[in-house]
């Protein structure tokens, strides 16, 4: 009978887990033993991974059943109050016209570096089955939310060339995602290989890049933005395709902190001193390229933001990210300016926030909300 307590096969002990990782989830040849939850292995695992069960990371399978119940399309989302605003000549001021462009023009590209560095990169890596499903999901999600930025750049009429070229030319984009790029291209390396110290570093390191800097900082001052619009009942449709995509980005976030935590757990050798200085190091960088693709979208105050505020907010959310995965705040006593966001995050609470949503939709019935 199949359990879904992680607990059920840890008892016995077992013969030693045959020598071969096989990341690549081909068949396996070599082993007569069944698979024990005991045996498995975030990284550098030798347990079947084509053997979702016995769970031994429940977290996973758990957060992978939530993500799937929060399931979403963008074209379910009516977007004709925004279509009027943005045609209507005096219906947006130019700085908030500048503020939905620049977030297009990071999110267009952004959700498919993200997707890519998944598919291509961090998935081949893991070991761990329930976290390779969690996995699959998130690639879709990241599919689904490029799609909701493509959904809006063509509802807006906007200029394609322009918004999807902006992470080359535009500095305060393309300098984030410059950041971001070494830590894809090691994991997509066809040669990378994790095992050894270092590999296995540069792995955890990319991991939490992604999951705590991209998915946890770079996307913060752009919701706050447009969430902020909607608030003021401008955009609403774009509001509303954000506020899912913001509530799908913090299950990536939590999942990627779990992640990087049983990591360290089952391999404490990785967590050395001069780790935790070049993590700490990224956080201190990633803060500074966001509070300047803030300066960069918002040059005078806006809809009652305006830079100063993300100064304070980013701190406050590195503070946050840099505690969950066991290091200490690099900014003690940031505050944040905007508690609202924790509701927009929790929209189980909040029901339909921006009221747009034109069709019934239902996802196994778990759309209690809706
Ligand atoms: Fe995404
Ligand atoms: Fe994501």
């Amino acid at each position: 009978m199949l359990s879904f307590d992680d607990t059920t096969n840890q008892a016995a002990p077992r013969p030693a887990a045959p020598s071969q990782p096989h990341h690549a989830g081909s068949m396996v040849a070599h082993s007569n033993n069944r698979v024990a939850a005991v045996d498995k292995r975030i990284i550098n695992g030798t347990t079947d991974v084509n053997q979702l069960v016995p769970f031994k990371y429940k977290w996973a399978w758990e957060k992978y059943l939530a993500t799937c119940a929060n399931h979403w399309m963008p074209q379910e989302i009516n977007m004709q109050r925004d279509i009027e605003l943005w045609k209507n000549p005096n219906g947006l001021t130019d700085d908030e016209r500048r503020i939905v462009k620049r977030n297009l023009g990071f999110f267009v590209t952004a959700d498919s570096l993200a997707a890519n560095n998944i598919v291509l990169g961090t998935y081949r890596q893991i070991t761990a089955p329930e976290c390779r499903q969690f996995l699959l999901r998130q690639a879709f999600e990241e599919a689904i939310h490029t799609h909701a930025y493509q959904y809006i750049v063509e509802s807006l009429g906007l200029d394609e060339g322009e918004v999807f070229n902006a992470y080359h030319e535009v500095k305060s984009i393309r300098d984030k995602d410059e950041f971001l790029i070494p830590f894809i291209d090691t994991l997509t390396d066809p040669n990378f290989k994790t095992g050894t110290l270092e590999a296995d570093q540069a792995l955890l390191k990319s991991i939490i890049v992604f999951a705590c800097i991209m998915e946890g900082l770079f996307f913060y001052v752009g919701f706050v933005q447009i969430l902020a619009l909607g608030r003021q009942n401008k955009m609403t449709g774009a509001a509303e395709q954000y506020q899912y995509i913001l509530r799908d980005e913090s299950m990536h976030c939590n999942f990627g902190i779990d992640l990087i935590n049983t990591i360290k757990l089952e391999n404490p050798q990785l967590w050395t001193d001069s780790f935790k200085a070049e993590i700490i190091d990224l956080f201190k960088r990633a803060v500074d390229l966001e509070y300047a693709y803030a300066e960069d979208t918002m040059p005078r105050g806006v809809l009652g933001l305006n830079s100063a505020m993300f100064k304070d907010y980013l701190r406050f959310i590195a503070n946050r990210r840099m505690q969950q995965i066991g290091l200490d705040p690099l900014f003690p006593g940031a505050t944040n300016p905007f508690p609202w966001m924790s509701e927009m995050i929790d929209l189980k609470k909040e029901k339909n926030f921006f009221e747009t949503r034109v069709i019934e939709y239902q996802s196994g019935g778990a759309l209690s909300w809706d």
